[in-house]
């Protein structure tokens, strides 16, 4: 039997990403929690709760288990809401238990990235129009500062705003996400408000952390000509590539926010990335569709063959991971791959969808691609927004109702991963046997 070790660079990152509204419960004063309470938008109606209680402290358990699990990092958001509860108003008492959080991460020699925006607002200012009125960024650049100097102690990686990209297409053209619009002006205007609060934060902690690096978390999504030979396939796919994954990070290098026809000068936007997050999942094939306008006359739906996930939410696809760093080369800094999993209450997939998207980001590392580390989504099992507890994607499964924990065998295999710093061919055997002799030719 081959025996062979794809080692990973020294200091590589490993760890798992959380967010806040989806593990800590009871954030009530955010417009998730309102969505939450209207009728229809969540699947079944389920509510996000206790979450995984970490408000609570439970945080405590799962962040001994990713440092037994021998992860080095993690990623996780502070809740705007709780630490702004009004306009006039900071929690300092909030903003402690965050220091706390740093701390146990730290002293459990784990590296903090923290996001600073993942989803949720403060009800405040959703009720001012939220993402779609200019004012976000008077308001986000305070918020921006108290939180940098509460953590700069502990924490030198940030990221900004969580998939704005995801963001601005679920609330402004698809509507799964609040305030539920299908309005490319309502779109437009976001976008615009999300790269000046982008650009603006990066500027306001190199202010006060000199050292820091700053970046975005850009899901990368392959959107393919459904059928390579037709130009109207390749026009849709095309379209929609560049509004989901080119528009953001290019006008973060060129101060220019290019539209299919207008274009927006934001000059403040250049240059301001010190990194490259990518969150990946999977991709899409493209048909064209006249009754799509909306999205760029584009129906996508996953190949025919394709493995996919559980509730059909993802396909297995490890080699669109390779395309979206090589993608992410152009950009010309360092990456993180800042979330990347699948949901799989049956640990059935996950052991190999993980050692499979590994084995590609350990060939990019190999092709001299600057990738600096890998967060796996999630943890534990979270409240997965519109989708609400149907979808597990955590290294430990959780029981909602008694808050117990469940180690999945993919937590054991991370955990080998992580302390290996590579992926060995006894892991694959052990953990995935059905991709052994692919990998491990003999
Ligand atoms: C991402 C999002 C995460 C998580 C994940 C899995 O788009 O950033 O918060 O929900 O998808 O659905």
């Amino acid at each position: 039997m081959a025996q062979a070790t794809f080692h990973f660079p020294r200091g590589f990152l490993w760890g798992a990403a959380t967010a806040a509204h989806q593990v800590e419960g009871n954030n009530t004063n955010n417009n998730w929690w309102a969505w939450e309470q209207e009728e229809g938008r969540i699947i079944q109606g389920q509510k996000s709760g206790l979450a995984c209680d970490w408000w609570n402290g439970r945080w405590r358990e799962d962040f001994d288990r990713a440092a037994e699990a021998g992860h080095n990092a993690h990623r996780m958001s502070v809740e705007w809401s709780r630490i702004q509860p009004a306009p006039d108003r900071w929690d300092e008492n909030a903003l402690d238990r965050y220091r706390e959080m740093m701390r146990g991460l730290t002293e459990r020699g784990m590296t903090p990235l923290v996001t600073l925006h993942h989803f949720s607002d403060p009800l405040w200012l959703s009720e001012m129009g939220g993402w779609e009125n200019e004012k976000v960024v008077d308001y986000f650049i305070p918020f921006v500062n108290k939180v940098v100097e509460a953590l700069r102690e502990y924490v030198n990686l940030w990221v900004t705003i969580n998939e704005p990209n995801v963001l601005v297409t679920n609330a402004y053209v698809m509507g799964v996400f609040p305030p539920g619009k299908t309005d490319l002006g309502a779109m437009y205007r976001a976008t615009v408000n999300m790269i000046r609060a982008h650009a603006l934060a990066y500027q306001a902690i190199h202010k006060i952390q000199p050292t820091a690096r700053v970046g975005l978390a850009f899901q990368y999504r392959g959107l393919l000509p459904s059928k390579t030979w037709s130009p109207l396939d390749r026009f849709a796919a095309g379209m929609q590539s560049r509004l989901f994954n080119d528009l953001f990070p290019e006008a973060l290098v060129s101060g220019v926010l290019r539209l299919p026809v207008v274009s927006r000068h934001i000059p403040e936007a250049r240059g301001t990335q010190d990194f490259l997050g990518i969150n990946y999942y999977t991709q899409e094939y493209v048909a064209f569709n006249l009754l799509k306008a909306g999205e760029m006359f584009g129906q996508r739906s996953f190949h025919p063959q394709a493995e996919l996930s559980e509730t059909g939410f993802i396909a297995n696809d490890p080699e669109g991971l390779f395309k979206a760093l090589k993608w992410g080369m152009r950009f010309e800094l360092p990456i993180l791959i800042t979330e990347n999993g699948v949901e799989d209450s049956q640990d059935s997939l996950r052991p190999r969808y993980i050692i499979q998207h590994l084995h590609q980001v350990w060939k990019a590392v190999n092709f001299n691609f600057p990738v600096k580390g890998y967060f796996h989504w999630s943890l534990v099992d979270n409240f997965e927004w519109e989708r609400g507890w149907t979808q597990r994607f955590g290294l430990w499964g959780l029981d909602v109702e008694t808050q117990t924990r469940l180690t999945r065998p993919s937590a054991d295999l991370f955990a080998e991963i992580c302390r290996e710093n590579g992926i060995s061919s006894e892991m694959v055997a052990r953990y995935a046997p059905a991709l052994f002799e692919s990998m491990f030719p003999n």
